[in-house]
């Protein structure tokens, strides 16, 4: 499903006082199916350019469209309730949301909203606990009784139970030790590509960005700056030096290895494997 934003600004309102252009004059257009990567520094817009895609957050000038629904600074309720069917929203720390009494219920709740049957339920409920690594002992436990790790594995559960087109996730593994980290990554990571998923997740880490992204859109100053491919983003260092954005682990070490032998490879790597296979192929080592 495509999400375009055409000339989009927005505030936000708290009681009388209007925090100005948070975003700014955003056109953007998200391709389906791509995994995109949005980026930038702290305060630049990113979790806001996020709440646009679900009407969390309402244009005050321009549109936003996400499939055939369209958001104008007048969004409609129905509007809301079509774009929320659709987009699964796992905001930062989204283990702050869980509520209910136990993890069974928690992950009721969404599906139960959208009218799904308690027989459906059960099975959805069943799938997204093998699919987010869940053991069902767990489901008729507090989810308050759970580590941070487990915690965030319900959390993400609930969204994926709602079985969304579209995944909206805000440094999903933000907080996670390595391991859980890369858990989570690679999970959501396999659900976009066999589900045809369009993905679009804020994050601060270049390898996550090198590692899944198709795409990133470069943040800054409540603009969207740079909206290109992976592999022209990290081609561009001037690009990424404006923007104080780190390279991945691989073309840092790339970086380092080229200073020290005062040569350059012939392409940049993005990953380990990019970077020995340039290694052997250019004699290297
Ligand atoms: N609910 C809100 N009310 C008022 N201002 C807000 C609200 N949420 C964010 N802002 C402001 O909007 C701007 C952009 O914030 P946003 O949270 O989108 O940034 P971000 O890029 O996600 O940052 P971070 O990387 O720290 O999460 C900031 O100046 C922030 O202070
Ligand atoms: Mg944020």
């Amino acid at each position: 499903m495509n999400i375009t934003f055409n000339r989009v600004s927005a505030n936000y309102q708290l009681g009388p006082i209007k925090q100005e252009n948070i975003l700014r004059d955003l056109t953007a257009e998200v391709l389906p199916g791509s995994f995109t990567a949005v980026i930038g520094p702290t305060g630049a817009g990113k979790s806001s350019l996020l709440k646009l895609i679900n009407g969390l957050l309402l244009p005050s000038v321009g549109e936003v469209s996400v499939g055939e629904v369209v958001f104008t600074a007048k969004a409609s309720k129905e509007a809301l309730k079509q774009v929320r069917k659709r987009v699964g929203m796992a905001f930062q720390f989204p283990e702050h949301q869980l509520f209910a009494d136990t993890v069974y219920e928690d992950l009721a709740f969404g599906p139960r909203n959208f009218n799904m049957s308690e027989k459906e339920i059960e099975t959805t409920i069943k799938e997204v606990c093998q699919l987010t690594g869940i053991d069902r002992s767990l489901l008729e436990r507090s989810p308050f009784s759970l580590s941070g790790g487990q915690q965030r594995r319900v959390a993400i559960a609930g969204i994926l139970a709602t079985k969304p087109d579209i995944l909206v996730l805000d440094e999903p593994a933000a907080g996670l030790d390595p391991e859980a980290k890369k858990q989570i990554l690679d999970m959501l990571y396999d659900l976009h590509t066999a589900e045809k998923l369009t993905t679009l997740m804020v994050t601060h880490d270049m390898d996550d960005v090198a590692y899944y992204a198709d795409d990133a859109i470069v943040m800054a100053e409540g603009q969207i700056k740079a909206h290109q491919d992976v592999r022209t983003l990290f081609a561009n260092q001037d690009l990424l030096d404006q923007y104080q954005l780190d390279v991945p682990t691989a073309l840092s070490l790339q970086q380092q290895l080229e200073a020290a032998k005062g040569q350059r490879l012939k392409n940049r790597a993005l990953t380990l494997t990019e970077l020995a296979n340039g290694l052997i192929e250019e004699g290297w080592v």
